[in-house]
C-alpha cells in the first residue's frame, strides 16, 4: 500500500466578495504519497497555484482540511502551522525567487539560517546541497550570473536544505528552454525524488509528462480525473 504524504479534502478556497467572488478552488479531495512525483495539470485559471498554496500552509482554505499525520494543518496553532512550512514543505517557483544581493551559497542557505543554524555550519551544508544540484563551482556568484537552468537548479537546492519530505514545484520548466526544462525535472527524479519524499509539481509543459507517477487533471477548480504517467514503475 502506498505511503500516505498529505491527504486534502474536500477543499474550497474563494477570493473576494458578492459580484467580485472568484471561487478558485470548488471541492478539491487527493492523496499525495511518499515516493511518487504527482502532477497537476489544467489551464491556467483553473486553481492549480492557489491548490499548492493551501496545501503548503500558505493560504487558509475557506473550507477542507490537509492532513499530514493525521493531522489537519488549518487547525495547528501559527509556532505549529510556521514549523510545517519550514520544514515538511519546500517550495520551488517559476520564476526562482532568489535574492539578488546575496550569492547563490547564500540564497541555498536561508532556510538554515532560518532554522537558527549558526552562519558557518550554514554555509557548509548549503555548499553540500548545491553539490547535490552539480553548482558547487558558482557557489559565490550572485544568481544573474547564472543561466535560467542553473538558478532553477539553486531554488531546488534551497527548497531541498530544511530536508522537507513534500516538495511542491508551481511551473518549473515555464521560464526554461525545453531541454534545460526536461534535463531538471528528470534530475529531481533521479536524484531528489525517494521513498521518504513526494513530489508534487504543476505544469502543462507536455515535454516533461513523461516523468509523471500520477497526474490529477484539473478544471474550473475541480479535479476532472486522475491517469497513471507513463514514468510509473510497479
Ligand atoms: N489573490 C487572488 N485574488 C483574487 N483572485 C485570485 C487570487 N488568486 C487567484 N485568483 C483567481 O482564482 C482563479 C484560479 O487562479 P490560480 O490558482 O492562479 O490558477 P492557475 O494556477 O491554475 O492558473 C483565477 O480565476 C484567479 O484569477
Ligand atoms: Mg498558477
Amino acid at each position: 500500500m502506498a505511503d500516505l504524504a498529505m491527504r486534502a479534502t474536500e477543499l474550497v478556497k474563494w477570493f473576494g466578495e458578492g459580484d467580485a467572488k472568484t471561487v478558485a478552488v470548488r471541492g478539491v479531495s487527493f492523496d499525495a504519497n511518499f515516493g511518487e512525483m504527482l502532477y497537476i495539470v489544467g489551464p491556467s485559471g483553473s486553481g492549480k497555484t492557489t491548490l499548492l498554496s493551501i496545501i503548503s500552509g500558505i493560504l487558509r482554505p475557506n473550507e477542507g482540511t490537509v492532513s499530514v499525520e493525521d493531522e489537519d494543518i488549518w487547525n495547528m496553532k501559527s509556532d505549529q502551522l510556521a514549523e510545517f512550512r519550514l520544514n515538511r514543505v519546500g517550495f520551488v517557483f517559476q520564476d526562482y525567487h532568489l535574492f539578488p544581493r546575496l550569492t547563490t551559497v547564500e540564497n541555498v542557505a536561508i532556510p538554515l539560517i532560518l532554522k537558527r543554524l549558526d552562519w558557518n555550519k550554514s554555509m557548509d551544508e548549503a555548499m553540500g546541497f548545491l553539490e547535490i544540484v552539480g553548482l558547487k563551482d558558482r557557489a559565490r556568484l550572485p544568481p544573474v550570473k547564472l543561466s535560467g537552468g542553473e538558478q532553477q537548479r539553486v531554488a531546488i537546492a534551497r527548497a531541498i536544505a530544511s530536508r522537507p519530505d513534500i516538495l511542491i514545484f508551481d511551473e518549473p520548466t515555464a521560464s526554461l528552454d525545453g531541454d534545460t526544462g526536461r534535463r531538471i525535472v528528470d534530475f529531481v527524479k533521479k536524484n531528489i525524488l525517494n521513498e521518504k519524499r513526494c513530489i508534487i509539481i504543476v505544469t502543462h509543459d507536455s515535454r516533461i509528462f513523461e516523468y509523471a507517477d500520477r497526474i490529477m487533471k484539473m478544471e474550473d477548480g475541480r479535479i476532472t480525473g486522475f491517469e497513471q504517467g507513463v514514468g510509473h514503475e510497479e
